[in-house]
C-alpha cells in the first residue's frame, strides 16, 4: 500500500461526529482497569501476540498452494513450529472471483486443489491457515473482495478451515465511522462464523485503530503503513523500520491479551528479496545486526511477529534469531504488555516490558550511528529497587545480581536482559 492517504487523519477522519466516535472509543479504552477486563472466548484467540508467516512481501501475486505446503513444511522442519510460530497466511492475489452462488473461490491456476484442502493439509500438519480480503469490492492488488458479502465470505472462510483473516482498507472511505461499520460487519460475521477466526484489521493506523478495532472484534490491527525493508527509508511515501518504530510510541496501553498493535510484518531475513518490502530493488535491506534489533524491539512491542522472508532458504544465523526462546518468551509473556521507552540518553534508548512473575525485559537500543558505551544503574537509572538476577539474552549469560547494565553497543545494535527476583 503506498501512503497516498496519508492526510486522512488531519483532513477528514476525525471532524464532526467522527471526532465523538474517537472520543467514545478512547474513554472505553482508556478507563482505569480496562486491561484487567475478564477477556472473553473471543479474546482467548489471541491472548499472546500472534506468530507466523506471511506471503506477501516475498511472494506478492505468485504465492500458490504449493508455496504454501512448502513453507509450512519449512516451518516443521527448521523448528520454527517448536519455537511457537502457528499461522501461515496467504496474503492478496488468493481470488479468482465469485461463482454463480457468490461464493468465493481460489485462483484456479495457483490454488488448483481449492482452500479446504489446503487448510486441511496444513492442519495435519500442526499449523494454522490465514487468509485476506479487503472490506470494500476489490483488494488493493485489485481482485474481488468482501465488501456486501460479509456474512458469506466468513462462512465460506469457516468452512474451508481459516484461522485467521487479514482484513484490508484499500478502496474504501476514509472516515473512522465507515472503517469502524464495515470492519464490525466483517468482525460479527466471523464471531457468527462457528469458528475461531482470528480477525486482523488492516487500515494502516490512519484512522486510530488502537481506539476502536477490539469493539469492531479486533484481535490485533495495524497501526502503520507497509514496512519496506530498510533500516531508515528516508521517504515520506514508504516507511522502514525505524519510522514505524517511533509511531508505537504513546499507544502501549491499548495492547494486550485478546488485542494487540501491529506495526506490520517482520523484515527479517529479507535482505532486500522481497518484492513490495523492496519496491522495484529500491530498498536494499539490512545488515544482520539490524534486522536482529528490529526483531527484538517487535518481541518487547509485544507486537504480532509474523515473518515475510523464504522459509525454504534461511541462513543459519536468520533461523537462530527467529526461533531465539528468550525473545519469543518476552514477546509471549502472559501479562501481554508492550514495552515502553522508559529513559533515552546519547542516542540510547532503554526500553522497558513488565513481565510475569516480577520479572522485567530490558532492551537497551543504540539508534545512533555511533558506537556508545552504557551503564545504567538498576536503581537510580531504571527505578528497579527489588535486588535482580540478572540474565543476557544473545550470549545466554546468567550475571548473578548485579546494580549496574553495562557494555557497549555498535551502531542500531541492542542488548537484551530478563531481570527476575
Ligand atoms: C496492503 C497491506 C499489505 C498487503 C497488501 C496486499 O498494502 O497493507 O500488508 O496486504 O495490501 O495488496
Amino acid at each position: 500500500m503506498k501512503q497516498k492517504f496519508n492526510s486522512c487523519f488531519l483532513d477528514s477522519c476525525f471532524a464532526g461526529k467522527q471526532t465523538v466516535l474517537a472520543l467514545v472509543m478512547s474513554l472505553i479504552f482508556t478507563i482505569p482497569g480496562y486491561g484487567q477486563q475478564k477477556l472473553t472466548a473471543w479474546d482467548s484467540l489471541a491472548l499472546s501476540p500472534p506468530m507466523g508467516w506471511n506471503s506477501w512481501n516475498f511472494f506478492e501475486n505468485t504465492v500458490s498452494e504449493t508455496i504454501i505446503l512448502e513453507i509450512a513444511d519449512a516451518m516443521l522442519a527448521n523448528g520454527m513450529k517448536d519455537a511457537g510460530y502457528q499461522y501461515i497466511i496467504i496474503d492478496d492475489f488468493w481470488v479468482g472471483g465469485r461463482d454463480n452462488q457468490n461464493r468465493l473461490f481460489p485462483d484456479p491456476v495457483r490454488f488448483p486443489s481449492g482452500i479446504k484442502k489446503l487448510a486441511d493439509e496444513i492442519h495435519h500438519k500442526g499449523l494454522k491457515l490465514g487468509i485476506y480480503s479487503d472490506a470494500a469490492e476489490y483488494t488493493c492488488g485489485g481482485v474481488t473482495a468482501s465488501l456486501g458479502f460479509e456474512e458469506l465470505d466468513a462462512k465460506t472462510f469457516a468452512e474451508w478451515g481459516i484461522d485467521y483473516l487479514k482484513y484490508d482498507y484499500c478502496h474504501a472511505p476514509k472516515d473512522v465511522t465507515t472503517a469502524f461499520v464495515r470492519y464490525k460487519k466483517m468482525g460479527d460475521a466471523l464471531r457468527n462464523s462457528g469458528r475461531p477466526i482470528v480477525y486482523a484489521i488492516c487500515e494502516w493506523g490512519q484512522r486510530q485503530p488502537w481506539l476502536w478495532a477490539r469493539a469492531a472484534g479486533g484481535h490485533l490491527w495495524r497501526t502503520t503503513w507497509d514496512s519496506r525493508d530498510a533500516w531508515q527509508s528516508n521517504d515520506n511515501d514508504l516507511t522502514g523500520i525505524m519510522e514505524i518504530y517511533e509511531q508505537q510510541k504513546g499507544i502501549a496501553q491499548f495492547a494486550g491479551p485478546g488485542g494487540w498493535n501491529d506495526p506490520d510484518m517482520l523484515m527479517t531475513g529479507l535482505y532486500g528479496k522481497g518484492r513490495s518490502s523492496s519496491v522495484d530493488h529500491r530498498f536494499k535491506g539490512c545488515s544482520f545486526t539490524e534486522y536482529r534489533t528490529h526483531f527484538a524491539l517487535w518481541a518487547m512491542l509485544a507486537a504480532p511477529l509474523i515473518l515475510n522472508a523464504d522459509l525454504r532458504n534461511l541462513d543459519r544465523e536468520t533461523l537462530q534469531l527467529i526461533t531465539n526462546r528468550h525473545i519469543i518468551a518476552i514477546n509471549q509473556d502472559v501479562l501481554g504488555k508492550q514495552a515502553e521507552v522508559f529513559l533515552e540518553r546519547n542516542g540510547l534508548e532503554v526500553l522497558l516490558k513488565p513481565l510475569a512473575n516480577k520479572r522485567w525485559a530490558i532492551c537497551v537500543f543504540n539508534k545512533s550511528n555511533q558506537q556508545q558505551k552504557y551503564s545504567f544503574d538498576l536503581k537510580k537509572d531504571l527505578d528497579r529497587y527489588e535486588p535482580l538476577r540478572v540474565f543476557e539474552v544473545w550470549n545466554e549469560k546468567q550475571h548473578g545480581r548485579l546494580s549496574r547494565l553495562s557494555g557497549k553497543l555498535q551502531p542500531h545494535d541492542c542488548a537484551v536482559f530478563l531481570l527476575e527476583p
